[in-house]
């Protein structure tokens, strides 16, 4: 028996900022689609949503994760923009008055709203990538409970001997 395929999903998060989520997220993103497959960026970070404009777009769609999570918007046409990348695809974020957490809060459904909503997704692509703001928030939580695999980049100076003279050992 067959089942229908699913895309894999991948959520960059940390509780801090500048840890590199954003350089990950979309230098991995641009790696995977220029590798052939089909990748999707949802940029879920409402406070620096640099993922969103690291690429420059040649289709921008009217919406955004606003609507997505708001809405429950699917519509290709209406939340998803085109990157000038082959097989690269992303959700911009679009939350600029930061309602979005507060909502997932709040919302029955919350945390799972966006678990819930990958399903629609998956026909057209292979790989989801979630960007997240670096903070504890109802927002990362729904990001970790939609994911398949958590990446959580630590800078340097996080190491544990990272500012010892000797340095890490290999
Ligand atoms: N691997 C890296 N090496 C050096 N600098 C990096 C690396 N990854 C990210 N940076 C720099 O660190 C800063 C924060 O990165 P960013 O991806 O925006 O972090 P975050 O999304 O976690 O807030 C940026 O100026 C970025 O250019
Ligand atoms: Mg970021």
């Amino acid at each position: 028996m067959t089942h229908p395929k699913k895309a894999k999903r991948a959520g960059q998060v940390s509780t801090k900022g500048g840890t590199g989520k954003s350089t990950g997220s979309t230098n991995l993103g641009a790696f995977i689609a220029d590798a052939g497959l089909r990748t999707l960026l949802i940029d879920l970070d409402p406070v620096q949503p640099s993922a969103s404009s690291y690429y420059p777009l040649e289709y921008t769609a009217p919406g955004g994760i606003f609507e997505l999570l708001s809405y429950n918007e699917t519509g290709r046409d209406k939340i998803i923009s085109r990157t000038s990348i082959k097989n690269l695809d992303v959700i911009i974020s679009n939350d600029a008055n930061n309602q979005l957490n507060n909502l997932i809060l709040q919302a029955p459904d919350g945390r799972l709203r966006l678990a819930n909503l990958m399903s629609a997704f998956d026909a057209d692509y292979d790989l989801i990538l979630f960007d997240t703001q670096g903070a504890r928030s109802a927002m990362l939580e729904m990001v970790v409970l939609a994911s398949d695999i958590i990446l959580s980049p630590l800078p340097r100076t996080c190491w544990p001997r990272a500012n010892s003279a000797v340095g890490p050992s290999t």
